[in-house]
């Protein structure tokens, strides 16, 4: 029997204002108060996880402890099933490109085309999905752990201004436009994250 959330606040654990912002607004209509990890100053912790949920576990776990209050964490990524699973967990790190400080998802995107081209295989049309881990976890341990996905395929060049990461190289299935391209409100709807957070809502919050 999963564990109902009944507290007042609740701690995002992430640094990263936009996430901080998402996760309050899908938090918004259950009257939770909302304080991010880097606003209390709490050290991020390494991700050193093999799996997208271990790494929001050991996120949240650090969070709830740190603030002593329960704490809400996510991680997510780009899979590619035939570069066995790449980028995945480590779609953030494809982007450091070795010429500039910040994150490069153009390079990031190019090095995803790049890595399918050199297995001999054609880019385009290639089956990918997204995923986000979303996990809740309590001062006492506890944690709820929940995964939610979409699927879709890859396409190049990258399309589209609108989303941000891997969005404008993935179309959603059954749709035309990628995710870059797409109203951003339509791919709240349907994205990892809506589907990660509608089974938490499900298990926790209702
Ligand atoms: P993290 O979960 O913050 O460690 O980083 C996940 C990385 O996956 C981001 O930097 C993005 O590159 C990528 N990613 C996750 N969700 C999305 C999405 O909805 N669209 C595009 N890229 C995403």
């Amino acid at each position: 029997m999963a564990r109902k959330f009944t507290e007042k606040k609740l701690v995002i654990a992430s640094h990263n204002p936009r996430k901080v912002h998402e996760i309050n607004n899908l938090l918004s209509p259950f009257g939770v108060e909302v304080v991010s990890a880097g606003e209390l100053g709490l050290p991020e912790p390494v991700e050193d996880g093999d799996t997208f949920s271990v790494n929001a576990e050991l996120k949240a776990r650090a969070a709830a402890k740190g603030a002593d209050l329960p704490a809400l964490a996510d991680d997510s990524g780009l899979v590619v099933p035939v570069l066995d699973g790449d980028p995945g967990i480590y779609s953030a790190r494809w982007a450091e490109n070795p010429t500039g400080s910040d994150k490069d998802f153009n390079y990031a995107m190019n090095k995803v085309r790049q890595a399918i081209k050199t297995k001999g295989i054609n880019p385009e049309g290639q089956n990918a999905y997204f995923t986000c881990s979303l996990s809740l976890c309590w001062p006492d341990h506890q944690v709820e752990t929940l995964e939610g996905t979409v699927n879709g395929s890859l396409t190049f060049p990258p399309r589209g201004e609108k989303g941000f990461g891997y969005d404008p190289i993935f179309v959603p299935i059954n749709y035309q436009l990628t995710f870059g391209e797409m109203n951003q409100n339509e791919k709240h709807r349907i994205s990892h994250r809506a589907d990660a957070f509608n089974k938490l809502v499900t298990l926790c919050f209702n």
